[in-house]
């Protein structure tokens, strides 16, 4: 548990001496139920399996409860995906983005998160981010939903915790991006994650005051469960959406990318089951013009996030990537050299 995120990593060892897979199956605050799916009920179903089998490995996983796309299996499964992909990578002696059909870009454009106590502390950490090399910036105040700059709404007496003024959070980030924009001008591309922490009818007010910064894009502006909202939102605003981080079931994503409704599908590689379901949806996404930005935050293993830029490499209908900043930074690169 680096810096206390509990991390999952499944390893899967072969008959073959010397070769194995690791895979990322990081669920950090359920991490002892994802172990107990892999321990339990994924282990005495696969020993014995033939691990070049990854499709239909994937379908018996998920098959196998009855139930499922739920996120403590989705991990579980994750952890057993990508190890068997590691280990298909070993056996073909190439690197992942090979097997996808190899490079779309010799890079990665990636997006860091910068914040601050005020407009010029965050301004500071912005150009900190842009001297070296980043060009996308997610920014924000006070943390989440901006608690450190709105007042209090807690009643006397209430558990200690975030109480989040909407309204103040709206219109204290219009002015956070105005205020951006006039010290540091239009360079810079802007992120600001809503977090999915305000109304959907307030998302959509604060979308359309925040059109003139010119963002990236706008993430996660509504919760998993209020996306039909989307379709309002793109009647009112040209401001480009990415949402998904939370998403754990096709069902989830289908409609917001057939429908166009989204720019960025922003899922959470292990949260969908692993590489292979992904890759599906990375494909799907690419019919209809919409662009990924994997899910990329700290919470997640080395292991994920050399999947997701894998995945990147090879797909013409790249976005940009979030990268949370894993010192050293160019642990990833140093993956990827491969034979
Ligand atoms: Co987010």
């Amino acid at each position: 548990a680096p810096e206390g995120i509990n991390l999952v990593v499944v390893k899967v060892e072969t008959s073959e001496p010397g070769l194995y897979g690791l895979g990322c199956g990081t669920f950090a605050y359920r991490h002892l139920a994802v172990k107990l799916v892999v321990e339990e009920y994924l282990k005495p179903l696969l020993v014995g399996r033939n691990v070049e089998n990854i499709e239909d490995l994937w379908q018996l996983m998920n098959q196998n409860g009855y139930w499922r796309n739920g996120p403590i299996e989705n991990n579980a499964i994750s952890g057993v995906d990508m190890a068997l992909w590691d280990i298909k990578g070993k056996m073909a002696n190439m690197p992942l983005y090979q097997l996808f059909g190899g490079k779309c870009r010799e890079g990665i454009p990636v997006y860091r998160h910068a914040d601050g106590r005020d407009l010029s502390e965050l301004c500071e950490n912005i150009e900190r981010f842009h001297e070296m090399g980043i060009t996308n910036i997610r920014c924000q105040c006070g943390g989440y939903g901006g608690y450190g700059n709105t007042p209090a709404t807690a009643p006397k007496g209430a558990q200690p915790g975030v109480y989040l003024d909407s309204r103040s959070y709206i219109r204290n980030t219009v002015k956070l991006f105005e205020g951006i924009r006039n010290k540091l001008g239009y360079e810079i591309n802007l992120v600001h994650d809503v977090h999915e922490r305000i109304a959907p009818i307030e998302a959509i007010k604060l979308a359309r005051e925040l059109e003139p910064f010119d963002l990236l894009f706008l993430e996660d502006p509504v919760p998993i469960e209020q996306t039909d909202w989307l379709a309002r939102m793109r009647e009112q605003t040209s401001i480009p959406i990415a949402e998904g981080e939370l998403f754990n079931n096709p069902v989830e994503w289908r409609k917001l990318i057939s429908e166009r409704l989204i720019d960025y599908i922003r899922v959470h590689l292990s949260q969908v089951g692993g590489i292979t379901p992904a890759r599906k949806l990375q494909i799907f996404a690419e019919q209809f013009g919409v662009r990924t930005a994997w899910h990329g935050p700290g919470d997640m293993s080395p292991l994920a996030h050399a999947a997701n830029i894998h995945i990147d490499l090879a797909a013409p209908n790249f976005g940009v990537q979030e990268w949370s900043g894993i010192e050293p930074p160019n642990f990833v690169i140093q993956e990827l050299k491969g034979p």
